[in-house]
């Protein structure tokens, strides 16, 4: 039997899975590394770190491998999106790579969208632009670090960058590609449009192939530090939240995949691409091509803080420590009835996307009581981020998709509480998803399609297993349903108040 390897470098850390081809999986690895922020605003990382991280993860991998004496037969990739990694021309880094929650575009930003025409710039690339994705990024380097761009031979995102690294070849994949808001979503290729209207070379951007196509092979060099053997074939590989709607076996368009880690993606199929003129979500290109059963692309409503919500609120407000901590957390929250008592939470704690595209929208908590503690906070926040989510799916609704049933993954899966709050917010039964880490699974998938030994479509299915459904409860939904404009109004009342204060603050601590 045959075994693949996947890799999905992540924003925190990259994981390593080994798997056979019935997608067993064999043995697993990974490593973390730094987000750097040197200005409050910025995120960067050093793509060596990457590298490093990688080859840590996969010898976790390789020795486990040695022991069951099992060798690869194809590698595959999945990998956060949106960020910008330079090379000159002698194929050197150009500084830290920029990636995806960085926010120092946001003036090139409005740039974009009043140069292009904020219609035709989501007619064309399915998306409003938003900072750190790789347009604005570029922007900011055309006009703030003109030595830099002067330099520039070629632009990539993290997995290429890593893929080049593994192979000396340069190429992405149209669910990448898609995510920088350079591209022709229709089309699935660079638009010429675009990037004539920002003054970018395509010489300069890697060409794009399909996510299963082979991308190159295992140099020695690679094999060496990664201890595999040279040669491997090795998949271009597609976005993790592309990889992660393949892994979790969502091929279906009624079926939403809501994955709570630490920002929360909604993901939902498409056979054609509808974009929301209203600017509130994503159409990107999905890992497969389109074809008669299998949709070519995805909407997606972006939250930037989901999980991260409960963990700021474990580690900066309650000072506790570790996993088990959240168990802790959520069965306090279990002792609050639905409403959390009063007290609602606005979970914009890094600015938000879907659906107010806004990087300066802030978190809140209202309705504060002496009364309140705890149980209280844990419960509003589990709530505030349903109802973030709950936002995010209506703008979907909208656009007439009408999904009948939701998958949940990411880390706020494994909370059974969660599980039900989403269910009753949304009146649609959950199930969560038993495997962890889809984003990878996606990445086997694509390894497996790409040397023929499945359709990955079809294989998805298989792969894919999901626990018992959790019902709604029609009395809490109506409830939820009594909250929900006032959690909108909310963010509108002080939506100003946010930026006013930020403003104030700001030039509290310069004076
Ligand atoms: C998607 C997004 C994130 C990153 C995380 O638009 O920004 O999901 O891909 O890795």
């Amino acid at each position: 039997m045959s075994q693949l390897l996947a890799i999905d470098l992540g924003t925190s850390s990259v994981k390593v899975l080994l798997a056979d081809e019935t997608g067993q999986i064999l043995s697993q690895g990974s490593a973390e590394y730094p987000i750097r922020r040197p200005q409050p605003n910025w995120a960067e990382q050093n793509p060596d770190d990457w590298w490093r991280a990688t080859i840590t993860a996969v010898h976790q991998v390789v020795t486990d491998m040695r022991r069951k004496s099992m060798s690869i037969a194809a590698v595959g990739l999945s990998g956060q999106m949106h960020g910008v990694v330079l090379l000159d021309g002698r194929q050197q880094l150009l500084g830290p790579a920029i990636i995806w929650p960085d926010q120092r575009s946001q003036r090139q930003v409005q740039e974009i969208t009043a140069q292009i025409g904020a219609e035709r710039l989501i007619e064309l690339t399915g998306s409003p632009v938003a900072t750190g994705f790789q347009a604005a990024t570029l922007r900011w380097l055309q006009q703030e670090d003109p030595g830099r761009w002067a330099d520039v031979r070629a632009i990539l995102l993290p997995k290429d960058y890593l893929r080049w690294r593994m192979t000396g070849e340069f190429h992405t994949d149209p669910s990448d590609g898609s995510g920088t808001l350079l591209f022709d979503v229709r089309q699935r290729d660079w638009s010429d449009e675009i990037l004539t209207a920002l003054e970018i070379d395509r010489a300069k951007l890697p060409p794009v192939q399909p996510s299963r196509a082979i991308a190159g092979e295992l140099s020695q060099r690679a094999a060496d530090a990664l201890g595999l053997a040279v040669g491997i074939p090795v998949v271009t590989g597609a976005a993790d939240t592309a990889c992660a709607a393949l892994g979790a076996g969502i091929v279906n368009p009624q079926t939403l995949l809501l994955t709570i880690s630490t920002g929360g993606q909604l993901v939902l199929p498409t056979q054609e691409v509808h974009v929301d003129r209203g600017g509130r979500i994503h159409t990107f290109c999905a890992a497969l091509i389109p074809g008669p059963n299998q949709p070519g692309w995805y909407q997606m409503g972006a939250l930037l803080s989901a999980g991260m919500t409960l963990r700021w609120l474990r580690d900066e407000i309650l000072g506790l420590w570790g996993e088990k901590a959240y168990t802790q957390m959520t069965s306090w929250a279990e002792t609050v009835s639905p409403g959390a008592r009063g007290l609602l939470f606005l979970p914009y704690l890094v600015g938000e996307r879907t659906p107010y595209m806004d990087p300066q929208a802030r978190g809140l908590f209202l309705g504060l009581t002496a009364s309140h503690g705890q149980a209280e906070l844990v419960r509003a926040v589990l709530e505030g981020v349903a109802l973030a989510c709950y936002d995010a799916y209506r703008v979907l609704v909208e656009l007439e998709r009408e999904p009948n049933q939701i998958i949940m993954a990411g880390g706020g899966a494994r909370s059974q509480l969660w599980q039900q709050i989403i269910a009753d917010v949304f009146a649609l039964p959950v199930q969560r998803l038993e495997v962890g880490e889809q984003s990878a699974l996606g990445a086997l998938l694509l390894a497996g399609g790409g040397i023929d030994l499945f359709e990955p479509g079809a294989m998805a299915h298989e792969w894919a297993a999901y626990g018992p459904p959790i019902e709604p409860n029609p009395q809490r939904h109506a409830l939820y349903q009594e909250i929900l404009p006032i959690f909108r109004d909310a963010y509108q009342k002080h939506c100003e108040d946010f930026r006013e204060l930020q403003k104030i603050c700001a030039s509290a601590s310069t004076g």
